[in-house]
């Protein structure tokens, strides 16, 4: 490849920087997603949200506001989902975090064009957790998202009803993104650069509000919290260092909880945490934040700033105690995998032109490959257990990869960070794989057979090509 008609530069300029976050004055109430059950029509539309006073345009699948509505249902429902398309491009929704059948899956190919429409139909055969759902069509999902389009999908269970944790006004869904924000709307124009690193946004939004806050009382609360973003890290924390009682994560309830003090949450990844605010007095003030933290490359981890503020404005008392034991979650032996499959992620060239020179600048790949919808990348068959290995040892951006159609569990880590953190027991759909590190997942394959995508979720990666196709034979 080396050499091959590329043109050798030894710097071209693509030096990746930080995109500073402006607070502003936590003084706008945080609402959450009007609920909704599994029949409903999703309009993608263009609307106008109120930010800081001001009516700007973004997208959203209802009028008034970006996100669409937060689906709330119990395992074994049968959903039914019109996708309106009154947009002036396709698109299509991908339920990230739900197995359902390859042709509902919101694969690139499989779109809604300018004024159509897509019907979404399947049964929800899978544990209670917190997925979601956003477009997924190829070169335009980094804009379709950033400048709207996502929301939640809740699943609940029997077992862990048994659990009875903080529910209704006491279970918080948080939705994290970063936006660019001016009076024309959301803006989308990455150039080489942000390519590079991820868009990124100055202005933190909380379920599409910019520096929320709510008001607590002194009890558990359940933060139900999904980093949106198209690319941004948070290393989430409290202001007053307050325990994080990690319960679950992308695939539901881990098998019991964990307590941390900060914790590192990548684009597409969900967390489920316990908080309690007992013990503090009536007036307090607190934030959940974003950490500075190491070894993010260039863009990601050189500045610590306010997410949201907590309010606490009423004293109750709270018999809720935390369950020593969540779930059953049976861990897969490296020795049922029928195969492994290494995944070369780090284009390590990136910040220097060359040798993946597409043309003006090196775009991201997997194993040196585009995204090509026609070209299947690896074919799999049903029923089996494969170990996948994401190597980004060379690399020098954070890359958390996501596969469709599966969940996973994190065997190991080298390199980097060097062991599994927290919160990547228990079953994963994307797992950050920061520089210098190498991952290895295994993944049962189960029988629900297709063609699925696997990518980096920043989407900007994705977009750029760093996605390639399964199909499960
Ligand atoms: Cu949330 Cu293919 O991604
Ligand atoms: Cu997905
Ligand atoms: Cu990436």
């Amino acid at each position: 490849m080396a050499g091959s008609g590329c043109r050798k530069e030894h710097h071209n300029g693509l030096m990746t920087k930080p995109v500073m976050v402006i607070e502003n004055d936590f003084s706008q109430m945080l609402t959450n997603p009007l609920q909704s059950g599994a029949n409903q029509t999703l309009t993608a539309q263009t609307t106008t949200v109120n930010i800081r006073g001001a009516n700007i345009p973004v997208l959203g699948y209802q009028p008034n506001g970006m996100l669409g509505p937060s689906f709330r249902v119990n395992k074994g429902d049968v959903v039914n989902i019109l996708l309106q398309n009154n947009l002036s491009e396709h698109t299509n929704i991908h339920w990230h975090g739900l197995k359902v059948p390859a042709l509902m899956d919101g694969h690139p190919d499989q779109l809604a064009n300018a004024g159509g429409t897509f019907r979404y139909q399947f049964t929800v055969n899978q544990r209670a957790g917190l997925t979601w759902y956003h477009p997924h069509p190829h070169f335009k999902t980094g804009k379709q998202v950033f400048q709207g389009l996502a929301g939640l999908f809740i699943i609940n269970d029997l077992e862990e009803a048994t659990l009875n944790l903080p529910s209704g006004r006491f279970e918080i869904p948080l939705v994290i993104q970063d936006k660019r924000l001016t009076n024309q709307g959301i803006t989308y124009n990455p150039t080489a650069e942000e390519v590079m690193s991820g868009y990124m946004g100055e202005s933190v939004l909380v379920n599409g509000i910019y520096s929320p806050y709510t008001e607590v009382s002194t009890r558990y609360y359940r933060l139900r919290i999904l980093n949106g973003s198209n690319a941004r890290l948070y290393n989430l924390a409290f202001s007053n260092n307050a325990d994080m009682i990690i319960i679950g994560n992308d695939g539901g309830l881990l098998k019991n909880p964990v307590t941390v003090k900060e914790i590192l949450l990548a684009p597409g990844e969900r967390l489920d945490v316990l908080v309690n605010f007992n013990g503090l007095s009536i007036g307090t003030e607190l934030f959940l934040l974003s950490k500075e933290f190491a070894n993010g490359g260039d863009a990601q981890g050189k500045q610590s700033f306010k997410i949201m503020k907590f309010k606490v404005t009423a004293t109750v008392t709270d018999s809720f105690t935390v369950p020593t034991k969540l779930s059953m979650v049976d861990s897969l032996p490296a020795s049922s995998s029928v195969r492994s499959r290494v995944f070369d992620i780090s284009n390590p060239m990136e910040h220097h032109g060359y040798p993946m020179n597409d043309g003006m600048r090196m775009r991201h790949r997997i194993n040196n490959k585009l995204f090509d919808s026609s070209r299947i990348d690896e074919s799999i068959k049903s029923n089996t257990n494969e170990i996948w290995v994401f190597d980004n040892s060379k690399g020098d951006e954070p890359h958390p990869m996501h596969l469709h159609g599966v969940f996973f569990q994190v065997l190991q880590r080298t390199g980097g960070r060097g062991s599994l953190i927290v919160s990547e027991t228990g079953w994963k759909d994307t797992v950050l794989v920061m520089p210098g590190e190498t991952v290895q997942i295994i993944i049962p394959f189960e029988s629900n057979l297709g063609k699925f995508v696997f990518h980096c979720h920043n989407l900007e990666h994705e977009d750029d090509g760093m996605m390639l196709q399964y199909e499960l034979i």
